[in-house]
């Protein structure tokens, strides 16, 4: 799938956020400035966040714990060994936050089996191209409408 500016990718993120259940986990791969935290962004203003939406690449995890269902983001790309992850708290969200996560590769292998897992390139200007992996949790829910 194409995506042409900022405006489009901001536009995906809303609606995935319809599309949302606890315990999701998205996973958003791709270079610096792909796009990642521009969805993230659109995603929460989907769900209703109205405030800044810094990117975690220093705080690594930043919660939004009043949003339906409440989201962790978090920016692996300073995290240099998997087990680093342990020490990150992710594990508060629980069974039913929603993880979105940049950098995945840093997380090791497979650490999200049933993550929908998106992927972003650079194809020129402003256009990105964007991939998926869709787990069967995602059947019917991507891409979202
Ligand atoms: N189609 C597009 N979608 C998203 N962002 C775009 C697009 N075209 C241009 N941009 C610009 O690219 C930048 C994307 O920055 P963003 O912080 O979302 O990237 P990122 O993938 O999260 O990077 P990082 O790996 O550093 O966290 C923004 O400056 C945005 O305006
Ligand atoms: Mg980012």
């Amino acid at each position: 799938m194409k995506i042409k500016d900022e405006k489009a990718m901001l536009g995906l993120g809303r609606k995935l956020a319809a599309a949302l259940r606890p315990g999701d986990v998205i996973t958003l791969s791709g270079p610096l400035s792909a796009g990642k935290t521009t969805m993230v962004r659109g995603l929460l203003a989907g769900l209703g966040y109205r405030g800044e939406v810094p990117s975690p690449s220093f705080a690594i995890v930043q919660p939004y714990e009043d949003l339906k269902p409440p989201v962790w983001h978090v920016d692996l790309y300073r995290i240099e060994d998997p087990s680093d992850l342990e020490e990150i708290g992710l594990d508060d969200a629980g069974h039913d936050g929603v993880l979105l996560v940049e950098w995945p590769e840093h997380a090791g292998g497979n650490a999200w089996p049933w993550a929908l897992a998106l992927s972003l390139e650079v194809v020129g200007d402003g256009t990105r191209a964007l991939t998926a992996e869709v787990p069967a949790a995602w059947e019917g829910r991507w891409p979202p409408r």
